[in-house]
């Protein structure tokens, strides 16, 4: 099959497309047809070497943490699939090819009336988001949250569920044009941090009380104000520091506050964690794009083969929402 592999860790032109051996499907998994994969931050740092996949060094290592296709084959003891079903999966690598196998507790059907398509641009920043809002930030009716990076692909995730348990949003973005869209994705106050600073704006925004939890991905950068932004009880859930992992931090202001600090990581999550949380995905989150409740935002669309035009775009912090790869059998 055709795939991208990292034959070097680099810039975009480490994606290299060749041909490697089609993965065969173990006892418990589905083989995928895949459709479309979509981008992720993380890809950026294993292309440069920098986040490596869980256990041992594949052969061929191939980014791509989600793909959406058709399933072509299962292994014997499947039960949940059959070939011919639409699915999407959380991967944890190979996503980038024709084909992709996982065990079938990881993988979701379609929703209904979804293209298949699109659906790649659903599994890990979903899930992310809904991890992190709904599980570890307390979600609640009327409790308010700061979504930092609101235009990212979990960005626009986590407004449209915020929205859906009633919680008002407050997001930051860096560009007059990620202002408009957030809007467009349910955002009630948006920051442009390139032209005002989000404390003031969350103070103003919460009469002073600050807000109940806060979704970032920035880290270093923010964490003085992530912490004074907080309400008391608040929670800061870490999803990503793009701008650095060190950070001084006042413990004074954690415990007068009660604050909680909650780091998330999805790709090293433990097996029967990921199951758990992907099945909790299906039964709650599945319906609401059934309904048309929430939708994935795709910004661009690239053929496998220009894969590094995609690392590049994304790279510029351009994307709204997320970046589709689509995957044909002629790549
Ligand atoms: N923990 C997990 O399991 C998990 C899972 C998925 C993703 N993530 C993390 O979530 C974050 C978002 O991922 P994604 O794929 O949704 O990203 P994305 O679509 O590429 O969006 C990232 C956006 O973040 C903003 N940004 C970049 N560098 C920044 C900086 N130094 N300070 C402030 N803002 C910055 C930019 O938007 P502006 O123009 O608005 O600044 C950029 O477009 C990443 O950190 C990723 O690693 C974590």
């Amino acid at each position: 099959m055709k795939a991208i592999v990292l034959k070097t860790f680099g810039g975009p032109e480490a994606l290299t497309l060749m041909e490697i051996p089609k993965p065969e499907p173990g006892p418990d998994d589905i083989l995928i047809r895949v459709m479309a994969t979509a981008l992720n931050r993380a890809d950026l740092l294993e292309r440069q070497g920098h986040y490596p996949p869980p256990g041992k060094a594949p052969v061929h290592q191939v980014p791509g943490l989600e793909c959406a296709g058709i399933v072509d084959a299962v292994g014997d003891r499947v039960t949940l699939f059959s070939p011919g079903d639409s699915v999407m999966a959380l991967l944890p690598g190979g996503g980038y090819a024709e084909y992709a196998v996982i065990h079938e507790r990881l993988a979701m059907p379609v929703p209904k009336g979804l293209p298949v398509q699109e659906a790649a641009a659903i599994p890990e920043v979903f899930l992310t988001a809904f991890d992190a809002l709904y599980n570890q930030g307390g979600a609640h009716p009327g409790y308010r949250v700061l979504v930092h990076a609101g235009a990212s692909g979990v960005g626009s995730a986590a407004i449209q569920l915020a929205h859906q348990v009633a919680m008002p949003v407050m997001t930051t973005v860096g560009s007059q044009l990620k202002v408009e869209a957030v809007r467009a994705f349910g955002a009630d106050r948006v920051v442009n941090y390139r032209q005002e600073g989000f404390l003031d704006a969350v103070q103003a925004w919460t009469q002073g009380k600050g807000v109940d939890a806060i979704l970032d991905f920035v880290g270093q950068a923010y964490l003085q104000d992530n912490l004074k932004a907080l309400a008391a009880d608040g929670t800061l859930v870490l999803i990503g520091a793009l701008s650095g992992y060190e950070a001084h931090i006042n413990l004074g202001v954690v415990q007068a506050r009660r604050l909680k600090i909650h780091g998330t990581a999805l790709r090293s999550r433990a097996f029967e964690k990921k199951v758990a949380l992907v099945q909790q995905f299906i039964k709650e989150a599945i319906p609401l794009f059934e309904s048309g409740r929430v939708k994935p935002v795709i910004d661009r669309v690239y053929p496998l083969r220009d894969i590094a035009d995609a690392h590049r775009y994304m790279e510029s912090n351009q994307n709204i929402g997320k970046i589709l790869i689509e995957v044909s059998q002629d790549a």
